[in-house]
């Protein structure tokens, strides 16, 4: 059997495949368009695992879809590809409609067309998961309950509204042709092959290169923070036993101020890597500009997946941040090929 992904050598997609095959014997389809969040280094661990096939393209290439899609007859597509980071879309939104929007129409219709060419139980077993965010239901003030799978959509980012179409495009593949969908929506991840342009692996690097901790506005807006591989572990149990049409919030249970959370990491640092000066990492934090439309806090209510799908996460905040910290510490090759020239440029144009 086998299962295709889209977007396997970014942050969460990359963990997945790594997880997937270290727990279970089915191929992977890995198709990515290797752009400057793709990093084929995460899955090097796979060169030689024939159950990894890595293709190098884009979701909103149909002819090629297809093609794979014939030749491999997965069981599943899992769609992690797409345009992630606010900042960027804020810049510039035209590659977050082109991917997140256009792109997963595109992987709808040949999967739909694929799934109308299957039979009998394959035709059964068929599931498209789209991968999607907490960012969609917009931003809660300090007394609103979490998030529930019932909330109203309400983005404010141009990186949450093409999110938020992309879930409305995949609803109505469902409700119109019947396509077996589901959707997962998820707090914000942290682990290993984390990206530095998010907070935490930009503060951890940051702080190591004796660079400013940037703090938008007064760092007290608040996320719900999920480990990845916790992530990884709910996407495999809703590809199990989700109930096509379903959506499933996917949350940690951590919600935590960003203040609070560079501060945990400055502490992990001087305990693992102490200055040279001997002076503490919470020195170099620096509070810039705040992000336009910053939304003020996201909170995940992930009953519904306890309730009925028996998951919960492993990992505590305290438990997750130290691994990724101490990741971090360990994978110095990693992290040097991610922070080229593109990734300087990108310093330069955000954080001057
Ligand atoms: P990422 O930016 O690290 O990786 C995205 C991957 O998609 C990269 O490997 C990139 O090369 C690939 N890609 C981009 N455009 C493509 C295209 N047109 N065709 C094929 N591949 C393409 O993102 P991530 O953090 O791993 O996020 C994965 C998914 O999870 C996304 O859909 C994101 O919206 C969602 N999500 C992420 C978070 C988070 O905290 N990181 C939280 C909630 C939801
Ligand atoms: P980020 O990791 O970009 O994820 P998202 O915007 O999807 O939540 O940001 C997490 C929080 O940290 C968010 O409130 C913005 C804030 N932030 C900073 O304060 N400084 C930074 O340099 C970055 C990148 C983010």
């Amino acid at each position: 059997m086998t299962i295709l992904v889209t977007g396997g050598a970014g942050f969460i997609g990359g963990n997945f495949v790594l997880d997937w095959l270290a727990s279970q014997n089915e191929t992977i389809v890995n198709l990515d368009a290797l752009t400057y969040a793709g990093n084929l280094e995460t899955l090097q661990s796979l060169r030689q695992d024939a159950r990894h096939v890595f293709v190098h393209g884009d979701i909103g290439d149909s002819e090629r879809i297809s093609a794979l899609l014939r030749e491999h007859r997965p069981r599943a597509i899992v769609n992690f590809a797409a345009e992630s980071h606010v900042d960027r879309s804020i810049h510039g939104p035209g590659d977050f409609i082109h991917t997140n929007i256009v792109g997963t129409f595109n992987l709808l219709e040949c999967a739909r067309e694929y799934w109308n060419g299957l039979e009998g139980g394959e035709r059964e077993a068929f599931r498209f998961l789209h991968v999607s965010t907490d960012e969609v239901y917009g931003s809660l003030s300090a007394e609103d309950p979490p998030f529930a799978e019932t909330n109203r959509y309400e983005p404010n980012s141009p990186y949450s509204a093409s999110k938020a179409a992309s879930d409305h495009l995949v609803r109505a593949w469902h409700h119109t042709y019947g396509l077996p969908v589901l959707t997962t929506n998820c707090s914000n991840n942290y682990g290993p092959y984390h990206f530095p342009e998010k907070l935490i692996p930009l503060v951890i690097l940051n702080a190591l290169a004796g660079r400013p901790l940037p703090i938008y506005g007064d760092g007290q807006q608040v996320r719900d923070w999920l480990y990845v591989k916790d992530h990884c572990s709910a996407i495999r149990r809703v590809l199990d036993a989700g109930r096509p049409g379903e959506t499933y919030n996917v949350g940690g249970w951590n919600e935590k101020a960003n203040l609070d959370v560079v501060r945990t990491i400055c502490a992990i640092l001087d305990e693992l890597r102490p200055r040279d000066d001997g002076k503490a990492y919470q020195e170099q934090i620096r509070f810039v500009d705040d992000r336009p439309g910053h939304d003020r806090r996201y909170a995940i209510d992930a009953r519904k997946l306890e309730r009925e799908l028996g998951w919960r996460p492993a990992e505590t905040f305290d438990s997750g941040i130290r691994k990724t910290v101490e990741w971090y510490l360990s994978n110095s090759k990693w992290i040097a090929h991610v922070s080229d020239g593109s990734y300087r440029d990108w310093l330069n144009k955000q954080y001057g």
